[in-house]
């Protein structure tokens, strides 16, 4: 196993890198795939890096697969949602590039079952499966680009259209959240989608300009008493608040009369 976690200032998207990235977003679907293409081949090679040293990177593998579950499948379903249904790409191709998404949603899944089932794989295997993942993925960018731009025009991304940006991964995923870069309903949605997510005993802290309380009032009513909350800074703005996702209690065990 990997002594240390990954290098996350190396990790184009990580919290890190991230804290003086603008909050633009990506327009167009080539723009959408570059942002994709970048973040997963630096979280992949991390975990080559070390598997191809024989040491298995648990942390780098939790990373890549953490990024291939929240970002890339959701990017295959709003495409095939979003995308697909107004494209003027021949039926055949949109059935290319359909199979190919069941590829990719294969691939993912054979380095989810790397991450669970650490004894099924050698870390040799580990670095082939996820080699090919990344061509794979490469392959299936470049022919989706090309195949949906219909007369040289360009295909909106799925952001444009509505879905949640990608950029906004490494925002939401760190320990610190800025509300401020989360605008809207959205953001608030994405920021309340990775609070449910916290594992037991992991905290965050989330700082606002503006009062956040809404933001734990829905916390709580989604999981009533699995969070705690301190609020680190009130007034003057900005809010900060760390909450911290409780562990599972025991359950009751009847004692003997
Ligand atoms: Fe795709």
């Amino acid at each position: 196993m990997s002594d240390s976690p990954p290098d996350a200032t190396a990790i184009p998207g990580s919290p890190v890198a991230m804290a003086t990235a603008p909050a633009e977003v990506a327009a167009s679907l080539a723009e959408e795939h570059a942002v994709l293409r970048q973040a997963v081949q630096a979280r992949a090679e991390e975990v080559v890096r070390s598997a191809e040293a024989g040491t298995w990177p648990a942390a780098e593998l939790t990373e890549l697969v953490n990024y291939l579950q929240l970002e890339v499948l959701r990017q295959i379903a709003d495409e095939e949602w979003l995308l697909f249904r107004n494209a003027r790409a021949a039926a055949d191709e949109l059935a290319a590039l359909r199979r190919d998404h069941l590829e990719l949603r294969l691939g993912i899944d054979r380095l989810t079952e790397a991450a669970t089932a650490r004894a099924a794989f050698t870390p040799a295997q580990l670095a082939v499966a996820t080699r090919d993942l990344l061509d794979q993925i490469d392959a299936h960018l470049r022919a989706e680009e090309a195949q949906l731009s219909a007369a040289g025009e360009e295909t909106a991304s799925t952001a444009k259209l509505g879905s949640q940006p990608h950029e906004w991964y490494a925002l939401t995923e760190g320990s610190n959240i800025d509300l401020d870069q989360l605008p809207g309903p959205a953001g608030a949605d994405a920021v309340l989608d990775r609070l449910l997510r916290l594992r037991p005993g992991e905290h965050v802290v989330v700082s606002s300009s503006t009062d956040p309380s809404p933001l734990w009032r829905r916390l709580s009513y989604a999981n009533p008493g699995g969070y705690g909350m301190a609020s680190v800074r009130s007034a003057p703005p900005p809010w900060e608040i760390e909450i911290v996702k409780r562990p599972p209690q025991a359950p009751l065990v009847a004692q003997p009369g």
